[in-house]
């Protein structure tokens, strides 16, 4: 026990080897677009801290909106992408497209069933998306039938600057990172890396956790590891992330408790830290890293994660926390060999 107590946060060791070296040119952290979408959740992340201090329960409702997964889609309805009838803007050109053509023409052979529904009409008449922020039956309608515009445009996009695009794609992927991040929907792995679709092996969920008996993100790790041969393995979390602030209040969350409880774990394990810290932002602040740290923990543990590294020499483990308000990628520099062999004795399985 004593050895779990001391987390090896600060240490922030010199990186040794070149293995990490080596593979690093994937992540290339370009400018995400993602934080812009933002501001209307944040204060409700920075009031929630301070129920942490308080026994009441006066946050409760609070907490409970913050943690459910569907307050934000239904209040705020990012917008999908640009606002897809005005422009298709390096589409001009589409008459050279034989890609072009493609997705329109299963329209075509629908056609004489669309007109029926009215679902279309308004959507012409109303490209205005940020018009009212009413939200309205017929804008879902909207917003609903656009995500199939979009893909339309999109795959021409795709398609105009590589013809073997989807080809290429759908005979393998071969990505070299795998990615554990926040269901959020503020934070889109490729999107906030710059990667393109096959780069990045993708797991997200309520605060990024690694849970040791959650058989979905360990298939995911292993399939990766394994067979996927990633060399990066990063755990992402981000500031003012909800399920971070919910686990810091005392509210009872329902079918949430047994989740965040993983992060009032990590809350124990750091009590000492985190409770000496007088700023409740900070706090919280702290509490994303460390629970990104105890997630990469959890991953380094895994059997097939130091077989993999003591065979090949990775994957690495490393955690990041990601900025809602400027779209910063930091890396927390943890130590994946200071933790290995710090943890070595307790969890090595021969
Ligand atoms: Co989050």
């Amino acid at each position: 026990m004593a050895k779990t107590k001391k987390p090896a946060a600060k240490k922030v060791a010199a990186k040794k080897p070149a293995v990490k070296k080596a593979a690093v040119k994937k992540p290339a952290a370009k400018k995400p677009a993602a934080a812009k979408k933002t501001a209307a959740k944040k204060p409700a992340a920075a009031k929630k801290p301070t129920a942490a201090k308080k026994p009441a329960a006066a946050k409760k409702p609070a907490a409970a909106k913050k943690a459910g997964a569907k307050k934000p889609t239904a209040a705020k309805k990012p917008p999908l992408r640009k606002p897809p009838l005005k422009k298709p803007p390096v589409n001009k050109p589409a008459a050279k497209k034989p890609a072009a053509k493609k997705p329109v023409a299963p329209k075509k052979v629908a056609a004489p069933k669309k007109p029926a529904p009215n679902k279309r009409a308004p959507k012409k008449t109303a490209p205005k998306k940020k018009s009212p922020a009413t939200a309205s039956a017929a804008s879902d309608d909207d917003f609903y039938d656009r995500i199939f515009e979009n893909n339309l445009r999109w795959i021409e996009e795709k398609t105009r600057t590589d013809a073997t695009f989807f080809e290429r794609l759908s005979r393998e992927q071969n990505p070299t990172v795998l990615f554990v991040g926040c269901a959020d929907s503020r934070v889109p792995a490729n999107e906030i890396m710059g990667l393109e679709p096959g780069e990045v092996f993708v797991h997200r969920n309520v605060a990024n956790l690694v849970p040791n008996t959650d058989l979905n993100v360990h298939s995911v790790l292993q399939y990766g590891v394994e067979h996927l041969d990633v060399k990066h393995v990063i755990v992402c979390g981000h500031y003012g992330c909800g399920g971070v602030a919910a686990a810091m209040q005392s509210a009872d969350l329902g079918q949430l408790n047994g989740w965040l409880r993983e992060i009032r774990d990590v809350y124990r394990l750091h009590v000492d830290e985190l409770e000496a810290i007088k700023d409740e932002t900070a706090r919280y602040r702290r509490l994303v890293e460390l629970n990104v740290q105890e997630q990469c923990v959890n991953i380094i543990k895994t059997s097939f994660v130091q077989q993999a590294y003591s065979k090949k020499g990775y994957p690495i483990v490393h955690g990041w926390v990601y900025s809602l308000k400027d779209g910063r990628l930091k890396d927390l520099k943890i130590s994946f060999r200071d933790i290995l062999e710090k943890i070595r004795e307790i969890y090595r399985l021969d």
